[in-house]
């Protein structure tokens, strides 16, 4: 018989539960209550209950053996102005239709024919930057992977549009950040703030609308993402609205772009952070690549490189949590967690837990050398989540991660700039809240002066 008390936790104010802490600590909140209390932990956020979960095991529960008892959380939910019904944010039946087709457009065969237009473009990003400069890195990683992501979606590339994207993206992601601290008057009220949102999602509507005639047009002729999900839903004798394939095409827009511009932004920071990871790194990309721009063939036998995006994933996972909302009670750890309440699950937390990883706030690529993934509890490190919901741009996001970052390491280093404040900002992903001002040096230059000396 389980148990219906409450796992322990910390108490909070009588309004507002946690929330105060919350704004205060950031994502370090969750670490610090998961280490105080323990794997299960009862918070309050305002009037939601919620449980933050913290060990494999009981995620593995949630994300997989009892995952139909699960839907995606009212945080998600309220995310519909962007994703609509996409795959990201919808349940049930129109979820499993979505995946079925999504899955079909994501084969292999589809994506990883765009390795060279993901070496072209970073190439081209390249060309515009000089040794010693200084850059902000996240603006530079987010701009190339929404290029990447609009040519892939759309077989074409967004030109002037890329700008206005950009923006509708950004003051949508303060929004949602202001909503969860729940500081927001409701959307249907015009303040400036939300007729601003209103006007960028309308802009960013325009953009994909545009990009959806022109691909019917064409009848999916084009090599692209877009046509993939057109042959695919014909395949099944299915027909996506306008409307469906406007809310998979900003789902995957966003969740296509966002989650590789961080990931590459992170790991580009931990490598100035580290400058003997760098120097292994280029040394690798040195000696298998000579001079020649890397393919996709090679990737399988660059390890390090493998190593060092598995650590930078580990230690700053731009999906920083899987939320999820209870549809009936059920038994996690031996409590009772009561329909409605909200089940979070952090890999942020669970990635820095000294009992699966030593020295656990370290950047060592060199711990995965040795198996160590094989070796892992399930769910102990799960940067693309798991079960059923697992990420399915996955593979994608991993080539792309490994394409970028080889091509970058061939021509520079980074260095963070000296007093420049580095803070993960927890918002729907995991930003950097003052951006990452990297100062550059070409290692073409080391490398010559290298074989000067
Ligand atoms: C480093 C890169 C990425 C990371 C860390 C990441 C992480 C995740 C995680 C943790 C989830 C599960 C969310 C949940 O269970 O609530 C997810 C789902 C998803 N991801 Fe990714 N992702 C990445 C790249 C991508 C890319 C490149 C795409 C598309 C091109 C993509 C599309 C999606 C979609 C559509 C879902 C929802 C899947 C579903 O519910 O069926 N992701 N991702």
């Amino acid at each position: 018989m389980p148990s219906i008390t409450r796992p322990p936790g910390p108490k909070g104010h009588f309004l507002l539960g946690v929330l105060p802490e919350i704004r205060e600590e950031d994502i370090k909140y969750a670490t610090r209550v998961a280490r105080e209390y323990g794997d299960i932990v009862f918070m309050r956020v305002v009037n939601i209950p919620t449980y933050l979960i913290s060990h494999p095991r009981y995620i593995e529960e949630v994300l997989v053996t009892n995952y139909r008892n699960f839907i995606k959380a009212v945080y998600l939910r309220e995310s519909r102005a962007l994703f609509g019904d996409g795959l990201l944010t919808s349940d049930g039946d129109a979820w499993v239709r979505e995946r079925r087709i999504g899955q079909r457009a994501f084969r292999h065969e589809h994506i990883d024919t765009y390795a060279d237009t993901i070496v072209r473009f970073t190439e081209r990003k390249l060309d515009q930057w000089e040794d010693g400069q200084t850059r902000d890195v996240h603006q530079e990683m987010m701009r190339l992977t929404l290029e990447i992501v609009a040519r892939v979606l759309f077989g074409r590339e967004l030109a002037d549009e890329l700008e206005s994207a950009e923006h509708a993206i950004s003051v949508y992601l303060d929004q949602f950040a202001d909503r969860f601290g729940m500081y927001v008057v409701p959307e249907w009220i015009p303040t400036p703030a939300n007729l601003r949102y209103r006007r960028a999602m309308r802009s960013l509507d325009g953009i994909i609308y545009d990009a959806i005639r022109e691909g019917r047009r064409s009848n999916g002729d084009e090599r692209s993402l877009l046509s993939a999900f057109l042959h695919a839903q014909r395949r099944y004798g299915i027909e996506m609205t306008d409307q469906q394939l406007r809310d998979e095409m900003a789902t995957l827009f966003f969740t296509g772009h966002e989650t590789t511009g961080l990931a590459l932004t992170w790991t580009l920071f931990l490598l100035g952070e580290n400058p003997a990871a760098e120097a292994r790194l280029i040394d690798e990309l040195d000696t298998a690549l000579g001079d020649r721009p890397v393919t996709m063939a090679d990737l399988r036998g660059l390890k390090y490189l493998d190593c060092v995006i598995k650590e930078s994933l580990r230690l700053y996972p731009p999906a920083y949590g899987v939320v999820r909302e209870a549809l009936s009670d059920c038994e996690i750890g031996g409590y009772t967690v009561p329909k409605g309440s909200t089940v979070a699950m952090f890999q942020w937390v669970v990635h820095r837990d000294p009992r699966f990883f030593d020295n656990p706030d370290r950047f060592r690529p060199g711990r995965w050398e040795d198996g160590l993934f094989d070796r892992l509890p399930k769910f102990a490190y799960f940067p693309f989540g798991g079960g059923p919901r697992n990420c399915i741009g996955k593979d994608f996001a991993q080539f792309e991660i490994a394409l970028v970052l080889a091509t970058i390491m061939r021509r520079f280093r980074f260095r963070t700039v000296k007093g420049h404040r580095t803070w993960p900002l927890p918002s729907l992903t995991l930003r950097p809240e003052y951006g990452m001002r990297m100062e550059l040096r070409s290692t073409v230059n080391s490398r010559q002066s290298t074989v000067n000396s």
